[in-house]
């Protein structure tokens, strides 16, 4: 039992954002924090596109650490790889207050922060610190400012000026919360940020991976217009990450909060995250390497998606609920699945549920 858990009966007494705030404090001050051991329950894995070794699949998905100020501290929970941001090329205060809901009664969360970020230089300062501290890769998810009047051109300044700094990085083009953003997913719209944002990564000197990060609110249609859009562009971009927050309100939510606007993550997004990462991953899992995102709560989720085509992980609601422990126990419980149905590594599994 480490400190963090203890303190998460209280911090559910508080409103979310403020026990966030306070969550961040805590972990700065770096008390109470376990040691983490290496290999004592990491199964590692290897995205090939992206050129990376995990020790462990499970990552922290972006939002938490949106100013990379306490991705170190997280890693010691045991995180095979933690995302910070997303960041802006500005600072920016996001949305009025309250923007983020707890969802008790379904195990979920909704926030409409809306990139709330101290921007790039704070993020750029905080990450090369950060970094030197940790064993295990960091990647900087980038986004645009709300009253950006060219979006694709905070993409390529947040990936060149990142890029020396992080072991790989993101783009966001799938939050709900920035009016907009999401439309970069649309095929001329995704295209010209694909060909913008490769020439700016070719010109700050490559070699860093990208990943592209995609909502789950997407039609067949959709998924395939972004499958034909990506397809010419796996030279550069290593993977994509399925899947951001909902804008979906699932009949199945009992929370009097459900009504609340902003992305829907957690437990009532698991299935669809799922199911349209494993519509990506039949197409596309030889070409990109693919990471599930939403929902995830213990070791059968975590499978579920590596089962569906995803070469690793994220999570970040389940924290709120399960405090930062649950990191390991969904290692160990992975590491016991994968050995009961014959699996000796994360690899071999990838997509086993996929014709
Ligand atoms: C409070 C909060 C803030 C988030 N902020 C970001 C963000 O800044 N950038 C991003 O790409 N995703 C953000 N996300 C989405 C998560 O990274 C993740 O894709 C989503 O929550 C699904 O995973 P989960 O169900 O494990 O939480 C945020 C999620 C939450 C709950």
């Amino acid at each position: 039992m480490t400190l963090a858990n203890l303190t998460l009966p209280l911090m559910r007494l508080l409103p979310a954002e403020t026990a966030h705030t306070l969550t961040l404090a805590a972990l700065k001050t770096g008390l109470g924090l376990p040691s983490r051991e290496p290999g004592q329950w990491d199964t590692q894995t290897h995205l090939p596109r992206a050129g990376l070794t995990l020790a462990n699949p499970v990552g922290l998905a972006a939002g938490f650490d949106k100013n990379a100020e306490v991705a170190a501290q997280m890693a010691r929970f045991g995180f095979g790889w933690i995302e910070c941001g997303t960041v802006t090329p500005n600072p920016q205060p996001g949305n009025p207050k309250p923007r983020l809901f707890r969802l008790v009664d379904d195990q979920a969360v909704i926030n409409r922060l809306g990139f709330n970020n101290a921007g790039l230089d704070v993020f750029l300062t905080n990450l090369r610190r950060q970094r030197a501290l940790m064993g295990v890769p960091v990647g900087a998810n980038v986004g645009a400012n709300k009253g950006s009047t060219d979006f694709v051109a905070d993409y390529e300044t947040g990936l060149a000026a990142a890029l020396p700094l992080a072991d790989y990085l993101t783009l966001n083009i799938s939050s709900p919360n920035t009016p907009g953003l999401r439309g970069l997913q649309t095929d001329s719209q995704l295209d010209t940020l694909l060909a913008r944002c490769r020439s700016a990564w070719t010109a700050a000197g490559g070699g860093k991976p990208v990943f592209l990060k995609v909502a789950p609110d997407l039609s067949s249609e959709d998924i395939e217009q972004i499958i034909r859009t990506v397809e010419p562009h796996a030279g550069w971009l290593a993977g994509l990450i399925v899947s951001n927050t909902t804008i979906d309100r699932p009949q199945t939510l009992r929370s009097p909060l459900a009504s609340e606007a902003g992305g829907l993550s957690g437990a009532p997004l698991m299935a669809k995250s799922t199911q349209v990462l494993r519509l990506f991953a039949d197409a596309l899992r030889d070409q990109f390497d693919l990471i599930g995102c939403g929902g995830i709560r213990n070791g059968a989720d975590a499978y579920a998606k590596i089962r569906a085509g995803a070469r690793a992980v994220q999570l970040y609601s389940a924290l709120a609920y399960q405090g930062p422990n649950l990191v390991a126990a969904i290692n160990i419980d992975l590491a016991a699945r994968l050995q009961a149905d014959g699996f000796r590594s994360v690899e071999e599994a990838v997509g086993a549920d996929l014709h």
